[in-house]
């Protein structure tokens, strides 16, 4: 019989968003005349930008063609040509990042999963709560001691250093999910002091980058010096263009990243990544890098923007109506999430079921993202525009 990894069974029962759209799925049942407004999961709803759409079909077209036709890519890490785009995009905000260190994966989510593979189990990992449940649960998976930074009202939801603390991994999302703050150049520049003082790594979601507006919030953390020796940075197209569906995205591990085996020996984590991808990982699709391609360029970044900058209005719009309830954020300047403090002191799963009960919206729970969740709540502005003024007018009806 076969030992099973009960590391599972310690963990939440349901993944967060699965036990909300159950709770949702439950309430559409009994009131099927309910027009639910959804802004739970961070899911994109605008169509992909023509050109990228175009890019694919060609992709597409050339697998049809015996001289095109692609199988496997052996380089295993991603087309050069989708490497180099990479490339060019970090360049365009002033970063440099070698298409060599870039490499493409399935979506940030599943790298943020992947990437506890090359390091031993036996790591403290902390992480910034509350979170993103991926960074949790995949270090929980494997039976990893995790702490957390506490990230509250009291830092505007930006966690640092405690010099008290030691750890080997460190897990940071800027801007952030579920928060919406962003960390600025000097707060991560602690971050990397902090990371060399401990021989410690930081594992860098930047998958909302492309919400960043404040000057002084580097887009990426190798905008910050020293954080090539220490960072390992992952980003997605989800966001940046509605790629929710399409699964593309590249993590970077630079060349200057080097930690001590145990035998003393310098190994580059880069190689034991690319060690790992290998033998678990055949790649993203030939159209899917082709439409990624054309994201980076002119008219792709042209066209991506102008999605970018409609849910920015939404952000905008329900940042307004809060400000006019006097109910108090975070967020929505720098992201696409606006992290809110529960009116009336209600608990966020109260919150949630009042919400959904008696204005028929759909937000996330802040303590589904950890213990400083608790008494918040999250809303997307991924949706439609009507949809999210006719949700704020529902919320102004409610007195609390
Ligand atoms: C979220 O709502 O937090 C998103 O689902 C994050 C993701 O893209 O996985």
């Amino acid at each position: 019989m076969p030992q099973i990894n009960e590391n599972f069974l310690k963990l939440e029962k349901n993944y967060l968003f699965i036990n909300i759209a159950k709770k949702v799925n439950a309430y559409k049942a009994a009131h099927p005349e309910a027009d639910i407004i959804r802004m739970g999961i961070g899911d994109v709803t605008l169509p992909i930008a023509k050109c990228v759409v175009e890019a694919m079909k060609k992709g597409a077209d050339e697998m049809g063609v015996k001289e095109t036709f692609k199988g496997y890519e052996d380089s295993g890490a991603g087309y050069y040509f989708l490497r180099e785009a990479v490339s060019g995009y970090y360049k365009s905000f002033g970063v440099d990042v070698p298409a060599g260190d870039i490499r493409i994966n399935d979506g940030a989510k599943a790298d943020c999963g992947n990437i506890v593979d090359i390091f031993g189990n036996d790591n403290t990992v902390l992480i910034t709560d509350p979170a993103y449940p991926v960074y949790v649960d995949t270090n929980r998976m494997c039976g990893r001691n995790v702490i957390f930074a506490d990230s509250n009202e009291k830092n505007g939801f930006a966690a640092m250093p405690d010099d008290s603390v030691n750890c080997d991994l460190i897990y940071l999302c800027s801007p952030n999910n579920p928060t919406g703050s962003a960390y600025t150049y000097d707060q991560l520049k602690e971050w990397i002091a902090y990371a060399k003082k401990n021989n410690a790594v930081i594992i860098y979601d930047s998958a909302y980058e492309a919400f960043i507006t404040d000057e002084n919030v580097p887009r990426s953390i190798y905008a910050v010096e020293g954080a090539k020796e220490v960072a390992i940075e992952m980003c997605s197209l989800s966001k940046t263009a509605g790629f929710t569906g399409m699964r593309c995205g590249y993590t970077v591990v630079p060349s200057e990243l080097v930690v001590k085996a145990s035998d003393g020996s310098e190994v580059k984590l880069a190689d034991l990544w690319g060690r790992r991808q290998g033998s678990k990982f055949n790649g993203v699709s030939y159209p899917v890098q082709c439409a990624a391609a054309a994201v980076f360029t002119e008219e792709g970044l042209k066209q991506t923007r102008e999605n970018i900058e409609y849910y920015k209005n939404n952000a905008k719009i329900i940042g307004e109506t809060l400000d006019e309830l006097g109910i108090k954020y975070t967020g929505g300047k720098n992201s696409p999430y606006i992290w809110l403090k529960c009116p009336g002191n209600m608990g966020s799963w109260e919150f949630f079921d009042l919400l959904l009960e008696k204005i028929n919206v759909v937000g996330t729970p802040g303590a589904g993202f950890g213990k400083n969740g608790e008494g918040w709540f999250r809303l997307t502005a991924f949706g439609d525009k009507d949809r999210t003024i006719e949700a704020m007018q529902r919320l102004k009806t409610l007195k609390f």
